[in-house]
């Protein structure tokens, strides 16, 4: 028997205003892209900002459906977005916002395990890591340097060769 051990580090920062410009204008833009998004059922409207490699920002927001689940995370929305817009550019940092219309915004969510397997799919695909950037509108940020991270164990197209 053998056993494997998977670390997982990620950078944990005070507020938005302990990041670098670029860091902090991508979750400023996230922040924004709340607003946005479609989630009259939920109330919790998710939004996310990617930065490229060609310097370009995309946005994106959840959109829901009176048939639940037909409604799209915003991260979904957003990696559509790119790859019709701009295909085949990489991604670099992906921020992501919400705002709880019915609770406090003030920490940090995580992509759910669709949309980890659909950036993972990106990731892959433009064979480039893809950093990510939580958090609130307020509060604590975390940096998880490479979207792989959150994602150990993953399915790939590799598994099908
Ligand atoms: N949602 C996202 O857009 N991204 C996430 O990472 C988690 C959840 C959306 C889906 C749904 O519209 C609402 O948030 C509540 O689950």
């Amino acid at each position: 028997m053998q056993q494997k051990e998977v670390r997982f580090v990620y950078d944990i920062y005070h507020s938005i205003e302990a990041l670098n410009k670029a860091d902090a204008t991508l979750l400023e833009q996230a922040r924004k892209n709340t607003d946005t998004a479609y989630a009259p059922y939920s109330e919790f409207q998710v939004g996310a900002a990617a930065l490229l490699a060609n310097g370009e920002i995309v946005n994106g927001s959840n959109q829901e459906n009176a048939s639940t689940p037909v409604g799209l995370c915003a991260e979904r929305v957003l990696l559509s977005a790119i790859s019709s817009i701009y295909p085949n550019t990489a991604i670099e940092t992906i921020a992501i916002s919400f705002h709880n219309r019915k609770a406090a915004s003030d920490h940090p969510i995580s992509p759910c395990g669709i949309c980890r397997q659909t950036i993972m799919e990106y990731q892959t695909r433009l064979n480039h890591p893809i950093r990510l950037i939580l958090s609130g509108m307020e509060g604590e940020v975390f940096i998880v340097p490479d979207a792989a991270m959150l994602l150990p164990l993953r399915f790939t197209s590799d598994d099908m060769k």
